[in-house]
């Protein structure tokens, strides 16, 4: 099955609260795009890479990602969009027609591990649709405005969703274009496949693959690499 992998590295990482864009910060000396580059690079059955950076941006991508470092696989760099769901929209856009299946994965995701990537493909084929997740280890309250407690959710069917996300390239072009058809906006590429009424199967995900969102992120994702290279 043709695999093509589309990466949204777009976003400025306003969380971070830092003058250079999040894809190209810095972990273990190395831009956080690169660790999620080469581990799709190494998986046999991806066939080519998409990615979406600022727009005005693929030069920088161009230099400081693609050309220090060595890829084997053809890697595409696209302008990406204003908002995640308008970046993935564009990616789908330039998946080739002979492709079955699409596998979504976040720039803020290094620590994605080549494991994890092949499970998530292996299970596709035969789901059609899944996502990485990892079972919620805090307690989980809603509260109103004012911040009284509503009520606790209980934790056992609860899961933290992460990348990546893996759809037959039917399914996904058709959420992405029923969501803008119909202005809707999800935080994930599952929630625009789920309103089809599409089943989205969970893969065991990892507690390692963790999203660069805020500073103390970095000290985390540094002390996981480091950890794994023991
Ligand atoms: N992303 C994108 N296009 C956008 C916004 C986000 O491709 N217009 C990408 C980010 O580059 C990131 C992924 O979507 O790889 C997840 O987004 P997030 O972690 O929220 O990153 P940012 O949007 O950059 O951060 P922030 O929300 O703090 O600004
Ligand atoms: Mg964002």
């Amino acid at each position: 099955m043709k695999t093509i992998a589309i990466v949204p590295a777009a976003g400025t990482g306003e969380r971070m609260g830092i003058t250079r864009k999040k894809p190209y910060l810095l972990l273990n000396k190395r831009p956080l795009l690169y660790y999620t580059l080469t581990a799709l690079d190494s998986i046999t059955s991806i066939a080519q890479i998409i990615v979406a950076v600022a727009p005005g941006d693929e030069r920088f991508c161009q230099q400081q990602v693609l050309e220090k470092f060595h890829f084997k696989k053809s890697i595409q760099l696209i302008p990406g969009g204003s908002s995640r769901q308008e970046s993935v929209r564009r990616l789908l856009e330039r998946v080739p027609d002979d492709t079955q299946l699409v596998l979504i994965h976040d720039g803020a995701r290094p620590l994605i591990t080549p494991e994890l990537l092949e499970q998530a493909i292996a299970e596709t084929r035969v789901w059609k649709a899944t996502v990485l997740a990892v079972p919620v280890k805090d307690t989980i309250k809603s509260a109103n405005d004012t911040l009284q407690i509503e009520k606790t959710i209980s934790r056992e069917r609860l899961w933290a969703i992460q990348t990546p996300q893996t759809f037959e390239r039917s399914v996904i072009r058709e959420a992405h274009q029923r969501a803008s058809q119909e202005g809707f906006i999800g935080t994930d590429d599952a929630a625009l496949v789920e309103r089809l009424g599409v089943q989205v199967k969970i893969v065991m995900g990892s507690y390692d693959n963790i999203k660069i969102t805020t500073p103390e992120d970095l000290v985390i994702g540094e002390a996981l690499l480091k950890n794994r290279k023991r």
